[in-house]
């Protein structure tokens, strides 16, 4: 039973946070797109096996918001698709969807990456800015100097441990459930590989209308570019890569390689630094995931 306010919507506050499932993936998809957001159904399938969805049902049909929380054992969780539908905006959903996944986060770090929209929400819960992502589209033309980095070739089943290691160093959590699932939706995995060992790698993968590059983990912007290189020659059409804002080398790189920058956003944090060797890590799977 709803109260219908003097909108003639029902009252927000009445209106309860649940746990969604892949049967609501379609109206996961339609509330992005009423948000004028691409319907990205691999990456919500995704969030769906490495996340928990929780959304706010719309009495009238539909979903009236989600928000996505993946954890990364106790001390990490990633917050993302923070949606709520215009004809329910500044009625207070998402301040109530958010603190909905911050009690469930209990005392985790947490972070995400925020849109203009959704920077003064989460200013004022907590969350402060820590940086800013880049976001690259376009299609890569790699000139033949991107290549010449020694070891880089395509990843084979058995590099699957090497860059679950790799991915647990830099991101300083454990991800192996990501990184494992990741694995079977990449188009491509690349690596870079020093004395037998592998210490970098990249993976691409397709989402509606682009292919995302991501993650890229590397030890040197050489060795980045290179991974990068190596996977956007193997892919068609435009190539997403979302970059942290200090990278400037390999920002200035991928503009001049035909993929200007899009658009940007802030990388916030509540509860603590973000842990691992965060400097190696290039490009995230997706903003969504970190
Ligand atoms: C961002 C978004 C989720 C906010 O949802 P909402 O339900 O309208 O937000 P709320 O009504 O809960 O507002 C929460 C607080 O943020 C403030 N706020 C909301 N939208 C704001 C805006 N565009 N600019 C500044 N402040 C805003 C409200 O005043 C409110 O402050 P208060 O708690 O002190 O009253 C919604 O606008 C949206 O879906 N936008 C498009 C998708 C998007 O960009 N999502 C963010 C991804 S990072």
């Amino acid at each position: 039973m709803y109260v219908i306010d003097s909108t003639g919507r029902p009252s927000a506050t009445d209106m309860p946070v649940r746990r969604l499932g892949l049967g609501d993936l379609r109206d996961c998809l339609l509330l992005a797109i009423d948000r004028q957001w691409l319907p990205e159904e691999a990456k919500w399938r995704l969030l769906f096996e490495v996340g928990e969805v929780y959304g706010i049902d719309d009495p009238c049909g539909g979903l009236a918001g989600t928000v996505v929380l993946a954890r990364y054992g106790r001390d990490l969780g990633a917050v993302s698709m923070v949606l709520v539908a215009t004809r329910y905006g500044r009625m207070g959903l998402g301040r109530r969807l958010m603190l909905h996944v911050l009690d469930r986060a209990g005392d985790a770090t947490v972070f995400l990456s925020a849109t203009e929209y959704g920077r003064g929400l989460y200013q004022k819960l907590g969350f402060r800015a820590v940086g800013e992502i880049v976001t690259h589209i376009g299609h890569l033309r790699p000139e033949p100097e991107d290549f010449k980095h020694d070891g880089l070739r395509p990843a084979r089943d058995a590099d699957l441990a090497a860059i679950r290691g790799l991915d647990a160093h830099a991101s300083g959590a454990p991800r192996a459930d990501l990184i494992t699932r990741l694995s079977s939706i990449a188009e491509q995995t690349r690596v870079a590989e020093r004395g037998g060992e592998v210490v970098g790698f990249g993976a691409a993968w397709r989402n509606v209308d682009n292919v995302v590059v991501g993650p890229v983990i590397a030890d040197s912007t050489a060795m980045a570019r290179g991974l990068i290189a190596g996977l956007a020659s193997e892919l068609h059409g435009p190539v997403r890569l979302d970059l942290g804002a200090g990278e400037a080398g390999l920002s200035g790189w991928a503009a001049a390689r035909g993929m200007p920058p899009a658009f940007t956003t802030t990388l916030m944090t509540r509860g603590g630094p973000l842990p691992g060797a965060r400097a190696r890590i290039y490009a995230p799977v997706m903003l969504a995931l970190g």
